[in-house]
Parts: C-alpha cells; sequence; structure tokens
C-alpha cells in the first residue's frame, strides 16, 4: 500500500524542494495543498493537487475522506514580516490552520487506528532576546531558553508547537478511543532558509537570499537590516532533508518534539562578502527597516542542535562556504 503525504502550503519555498525529494520516493503519494495553483513542473509529480485555504475545514473534510492520509507536512503559514502586517490574519492562517489540521490528522488516525505522523516547521522566531546585549550575549540557544517571542508569528509558531504537544499527549490520554491512534507530532525550528530556486516573501531573514538573488539578477539591492546583524540561516537542500530525516525517525528515539537545527550564523556583512565574491559587480546598499530590524534583533545569533544530533542523526552538509560554492551558485544558472 503505498504511504500517502499530505502537504499544505506545497507552492512556498519549502515545498518546492520538499515535492522535489519525496517524488523521488517509491510508493509515495503526494497530496498538495495550497491557496496558489501549483507550479505545473511540481504538479506533475503530485498524484493528487488542491488549490484551496487550509481555514476551509470542509474542504480539508473533503480531502481526508478521499485520500487515507499517513503523514502531514504542514507548511502553510503566513512568515514573519507579512504576520506583524497582518497580525489578525496571521493569527487565523498560522494558528486556526494549524489546529484545523491537526484535528484532520486526529481524526484520521482514529478512523483508520494508526499513528499519523505530523511534521511542524517551527522557526528561531519562537525565541525573544529581550535587547541586543543579550542577544550577542546568548551564545548557542538551547530549544528551552529564551522563548519568549514578541511577534504575532512567533507567537503563533510557539503555540502550535504546544498544540501539537496537547494533540500527541494529553488529548490521547483524555479520550480512550484516540489510545487506537494519534497524532505522531514532530517539529522543526527552522533557521532563516536560502533556495537557489526560489526568492522568499513576507519574511524577515529574506535579506539573505534577497541580496543573492538580486546580485544574480544584475540588480541593486537595499538591504533592510544593518551591516552588523547576525542570525542562524541553512541552505534548503538541508532544511528538505531535515525534515525527511525527522519523519523517518524511530519514535522510541525521540527525547523532545521540537528541535533546532544549525548550519551557518553570516552577519549581513559578511553574506555581502561572500555575494561579491561571486558577483564582484553587485550593488548593495543597507536601508535598515526599524521594525523589521527589531524582529532580528530578538532572534539569536545561533541555536544548539545538540539534540537534533543525538537523537535523529541531523548534520548540515552546507556550512556557509559550501552553500554559496556548490549550491546556491550553481543552482542559480547564471
Ligand atoms: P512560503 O511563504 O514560501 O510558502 C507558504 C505557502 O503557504 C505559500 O505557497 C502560500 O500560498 C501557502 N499558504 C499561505 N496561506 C495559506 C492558506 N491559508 N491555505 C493554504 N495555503 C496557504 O513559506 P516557506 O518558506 O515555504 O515556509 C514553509 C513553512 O516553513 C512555514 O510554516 C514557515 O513558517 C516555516 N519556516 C520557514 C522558514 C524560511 O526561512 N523559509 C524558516 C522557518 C520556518
Ligand atoms: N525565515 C522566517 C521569516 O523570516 C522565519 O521563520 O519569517
Amino acid at each position: 500500500m503505498p504511504k500517502t503525504i499530505l502537504i499544505t502550503g506545497a507552492n512556498g519555498e519549502i515545498g518546492h524542494g520538499l515535492v522535489e525529494a519525496l517524488s523521488g520516493k517509491p510508493d509515495t503519494r503526494i497530496v498538495a495543498l495550497d491557496l496558489r495553483p501549483l507550479d505545473d513542473h511540481l504538479a506533475a509529480k503530485c498524484h493528487a493537487t488542491v488549490v484551496g485555504d487550509i481555514g476551509d475545514r470542509d474542504l480539508l473534510g473533503r480531502i481526508a475522506s478521499e485520500h487515507e492520509i499517513d503523514t502531514v507536512f504542514h507548511l502553510a503559514a503566513l512568515l514573519s514580516t507579512r504576520s506583524e502586517r497582518q497580525p489578525l490574519l496571521a493569527h487565523r492562517v498560522n494558528v486556526d490552520g494549524t489546529l484545523n489540521l491537526l484535528e484532520l490528522a486526529i481524526a484520521e488516525a482514529r478512523s483508520e487506528g494508526k499513528d499519523v505522523r505530523f511534521l511542524y516547521p517551527s522557526s528561531i522566531a519562537v525565541y525573544g532576546l529581550p535587547y541586543l546585549d543579550a542577544k550577542r550575549n546568548a551564545g548557542k540557544v538551547c530549544e528551552d531558553d529564551h522563548t519568549r517571542p514578541t511577534t504575532m508569528y512567533g507567537i503563533n509558531k510557539l503555540y502550535c508547537e504546544r498544540l501539537g504537544d496537547y494533540y500527541a499527549d494529553h488529548y490521547r490520554q483524555l479520550d480512550q478511543e484516540a489510545t487506537k491512534g494519534g497524532v505522531d507530532f514532530r517539529c522543526i525550528r527552522f533557521p532563516g532558509l536560502i533556495s537557489a530556486v526560489t526568492v522568499p516573501s513576507g519574511g524577515t531573514s529574506d535579506y539573505g537570499a534577497e541580496m543573492l538573488h538580486a546580485a544574480a539578477k544584475g540588480e541593486s539591492y537595499a538591504c533592510f537590516v544593518r551591516p552588523d546583524t547576525r542570525i542562524p540561516f541553512m541552505a534548503m537542500p538541508d532544511a528538505v532533508r531535515a525534515l525527511l530525516m525527522l519523519e523517518a525517525a524511530p519514535k522510541e528515539a525521540l527525547t523532545r518534539r521540537a528541535y533546532n537545527i544549525a548550519a551557518f550564523s553570516p552577519s549581513a556583512e559578511e553574506i555581502l562578502a561572500m555575494t561579491l565574491r561571486f558577483f564582484p559587480n553587485a550593488k548593495v546598499s543597507y536601508d535598515p527597516h526599524l521594525k523589521r530590524q527589531g524582529i532580528v534583533d530578538t532572534w539569536p545569533e545561533d541555536v544548539d542542535d545538540t539534540a537534533a544530533r543525538a537523537d535523529w542523526g541531523f548534520h548540515h552538509e552546507f556550512d556557509f562556504e559550501r552553500a554559496f560554492a556548490d549550491y546556491l551558485i550553481p543552482g542559480l544558472g547564471v
């Protein structure tokens, strides 16, 4: 029996990488859901595609009745800058939407008497360092420290991690029926992701990818954070590989539900220096945006991913040098 995987937000940046990676696996059926129609080359790799809103519970019910879902990769969300601009919409999509997907997963688990794996991409935005000196002195932040986010997006993500715990643990204990099957919730707190094939929008870590993509197109770019701004980043293939590794990990190996993962933590200035190495004519200026700067100033400079390495063998393949030389620059197709 093939395994059926539901991906929400499948047309987004991670969705692009994930659909590509999963489509290469035998006996895997992808059911893709997004507000926007999937790009044609991605749609061709899916068993079914649905254009719709994760807020539409009737639609989710129809998807569940038509497909026996084994795993959910719930990617659909509004990212951090957009969430600050539209906080009520962000709450509806990021929190109510996640609740709808958890309900779908528990209903599927019960009706089929099996565990449904639920992979949730959280973020370094769940952390909140109160001022710049605290950020600079915090070192590699562990999962249970500094979880006082200040943005709507970070608060949404942290709360949804808790909802995942609730559906995985307490829901099951309270209801005898649920012991026949439950939600196996697993979560990664991603750094800012940089893809060679897609350009981000609506996030606050976007400056890294935007700077590079603008340089590749010969366009000038005004970076919206100060040169000394430092947050963790990761190349998209490592992020997709991490999701698949966590999904495949045996349940008994996992000591927690939400895991940090890390790769490299350059400052904006260091990203520019690396970009100039490959595009010496890149025209980049700095025009810090008060609100967006304020967001990244609360995110950690680096995170501790010891648990992910110990429990499910995570390791990044792309450090800062390799991400540019072996993945981003060749993938930009210039
Ligand atoms: P993205 O913005 O590229 O993709 C999100 C997708 O969700 C889009 O295709 C969008 O159309 C879809 N979507 C939005 N609202 C929807 C709705 N109501 N119903 C159905 N689809 C909807 O984002 P991404 O970079 O691919 O991120 C995917 C997930 O990973 C998100 O949950 C994000 O918070 C998380 N994440 C991303 C990063 C990053 O740097 N890209 C870092 C940490 C966490
Ligand atoms: N990279 C994302 C953003 O900037 C964080 O999850 O919104």
